[in-house]
């Protein structure tokens, strides 16, 4: 059985940056091979997953980018453009790691 993981990315901004994102997201998924992976003998699948506001818009609505979360670790990222997908990828999805960067407290 395997886990899931969803990034959900809000669209509600005037602009279409967060379409934008979540389309770079979803394509970095599949160049760098991390839509399914296996992480400590579990198997994850990873999907990238638009949604309305976040209640993070100050971050979003008034921002360059978009907002996003990432579940099931709940690690909020604000003011995310396409051109930051395929770092948020590599780091968060494939190190494991926060991009400091772009994290929300
Ligand atoms: S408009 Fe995107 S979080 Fe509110």
């Amino acid at each position: 059985m395997s886990k899931d993981r969803r990034l959900f990315v809000c669209v509600k901004q005037k602009s279409e940056v967060g379409e934008d994102v979540a389309r770079a997201l979803k394509k970095e998924l599949k160049q760098q091979g991390l839509k399914s992976q296996v992480i400590a003998g579990e198997k994850w699948r990873t999907q990238v997953q638009t949604c309305n506001c976040l209640d993070l818009c100050k971050q979003c609505k008034k921002g360059p980018g978009a907002a996003l979360i990432v579940y099931p670790e709940g690690t909020v990222y604000g003011n995310v453009r396409p051109a930051d997908a395929a770092e948020l990828v590599a780091e968060h999805l494939g190190r494991g790691h926060v991009v400091k960067r772009l994290h929300l407290d």
